[in-house]
């Protein structure tokens, strides 16, 4: 069996220091069971940037190697194409997105210079793995630097279809690139069908007969593979060590009052202002819970340096002092806003103490911290899941209550009906929703992946 070697943008850490972001989390466990190599950014800028000699770390049969970003680079690749061009686009808030040409050069400048360095680490048996849309041109790269090996691609973020994706500006070569991958994998079928859609209406694509697609002269594989968390582990960490104390403590301060959670990067994909103001809605509608339900919002502050992000912070900020003025009384609080980020540990106990848990992205490709909330429930007496139709989690998640995060009173009305709702009820979607999370975990979603890249680069190029 062949190393695994796994390209992202952000490396490890290969313990869980409880830093946020789901793609490291998952990836962690993936190596340790293979054995192989992790590459990506060290997370420092200097001036030798990607000519920075590389970094280089070893845990057992894994080793992890980075090289810096210039900060030049890290503005145009990173904060500049990544996450004012891509990101945007493909969480369809074209919007928010800034287009400009030197952006587009620093992605591609970084991608070749990610591809150079990597290369002489590679062994011909080696299985490449490339993450999430910081390296959409990788693989193009490699192949034209003579990489034989199998090279696939997976993306953790949405696929948005073509009418959207259309308005970047170099869409065509982006896709282009993605074609020389043997495998596409998508975290939702929604996106798996906006790419199909895009090749067959942009670029004359015509579908064989095993689902792959024949395009530009190439076959080319794709396909959903669902992430999944370790739902057993993430339940013992609500029952031991921090978890559990933090679900003591919560309880006790509680005093059988009902708290409602949210937890997310600040992030304007992730719906925060227009779910603030659904838990303003339900004091205004059901004024019944004033005084006796509250909620938290754990929200580790992300991406600054960009000014959409900077400016959805002051929103909540303003809007949790607004709330919280109008409604507050002396020994009653609405709304909790932690601007830091917890330990995962941490998280489970929290999840466990509280009746409901709120994720309304208004898009997003999964969502971990949905499935994480299910997995931290007491069994005999589980909390209610709201849910965006919009996260790729809703595809599997369907005893959620599921929402449109758009509608502040479809969510108002779905926290009311989740504070209302009969154990006997809470049970019986939840233990649905229990067996749908542990149907896979993050090694069974890798080995999946794994298994269809080794053979997509076998039998059909
Ligand atoms: N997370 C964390 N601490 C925090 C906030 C989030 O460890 O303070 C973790 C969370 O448990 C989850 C991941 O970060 O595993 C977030 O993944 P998700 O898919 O929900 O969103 P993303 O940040 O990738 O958009
Ligand atoms: C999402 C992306 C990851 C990214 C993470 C944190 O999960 O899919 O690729 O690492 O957010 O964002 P950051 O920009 O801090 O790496």
């Amino acid at each position: 069996m062949g190393r695994l070697v796994v390209v992202s943008n952000r490396v490890g850490p290969l313990q869980d220091t409880g830093r946020a972001g789901g793609l490291a989390v998952a990836l962690v466990d993936v190596l340790r069971e293979r054995g192989g190599v992790w590459f990506g950014w060290s997370g420092k800028i200097s001036e030798e940037g990607t000519f920075s000699p590389l970094r280089e770390q070893s845990s057992g049969n894994v080793r992890v190697a980075t090289i810096d970003l210039s900060e030049t680079d890290y503005n145009e690749y990173y904060a500049g194409y990544a996450n004012r061009c891509l990101w945007p686009t493909m969480h369809y808030r074209l919007d928010l997105t800034d287009f400009d040409r030197k952006f587009d050069e620093g992605y591609r400048r970084v991608n070749e210079r990610f591809a150079a360095r990597l290369k002489p680490l590679l062994e011909p048996d080696d299985i490449i793995w490339v993450h999430d849309y910081h390296f959409m041109l990788l693989g193009a790269q490699l192949r034209a630097m003579g990489v034989e090996n199998p090279i696939g691609f997976f993306l953790h973020i949405p696929f948005p279809v073509p009418e959207v994706l259309t308005a970047l500006p170099n869409h065509a070569g982006l896709v282009r690139s993605l074609l020389a991958y043997d495998l596409i994998g998508f975290q939702s079928t929604r996106d798996a069908s906006a790419l199909r859609r895009y090749l067959v209406e942009e670029a004359g694509a015509d579908e064989t007969s095993d689902g792959a697609m024949h395009v530009l002269g190439r076959k080319v594989h794709l396909d959903a593979f669902p992430i999944g968390i370790d739902a057993e582990t993430f339940a013992g960490y609500a029952v031991s060590g921090e978890g559990q104390r933090n679900f003591r403590r919560l309880k006790t301060l509680l005093n059988g009052q009902i708290q409602m959670i949210g937890v997310d990067r600040i992030d304007y994909s992730k719906g925060l202002p227009e779910r603030f103001r659904a838990v303003e809605r339900l004091f205004e509608d059901y004024p019944e819970n004033r005084g006796r339900v509250s909620f938290m919002q754990v929200a580790p502050p992300s991406r600054s340096e960009v000014r959409a992000y900077s400016d959805i912070q002051r929103t909540l900020e303003g809007l949790t002092g607004r709330i919280n003025g109008k409604f507050s009384d002396i020994d009653w609080t609405p709304i909790s806003f932690l601007t830091q980020s917890l330990p995962r540990r941490a998280l489970a106990g929290i999840y466990r103490a509280s009746l409901i848990g709120l994720v309304t992205p208004l898009r997003d490709g999964m969502n971990l911290v949905a499935k994480e909330y299910v997995a931290a429930q007491d069994p005999e007496d589980p909390g209610v899941l709201v849910l965006s139709r919009f996260a790729g989690a809703a595809e599997e998640l369907r005893e959620a209550l599921i929402v449109n995060p758009y509608s502040i009173d479809a969510i108002a009305e779905a926290l009311q009906t989740g504070i209302r709702m009969p154990q006997d009820e809470r049970k019986e979607r939840w233990e649905r929703l229990y067996g749908r999370i542990t149907k896979t975990t993050a090694a069974s979603w890798s080995r999946t992946f794994i298994e269809r890249l080794t053979d997509a680069a076998e039998h059909g190029r």
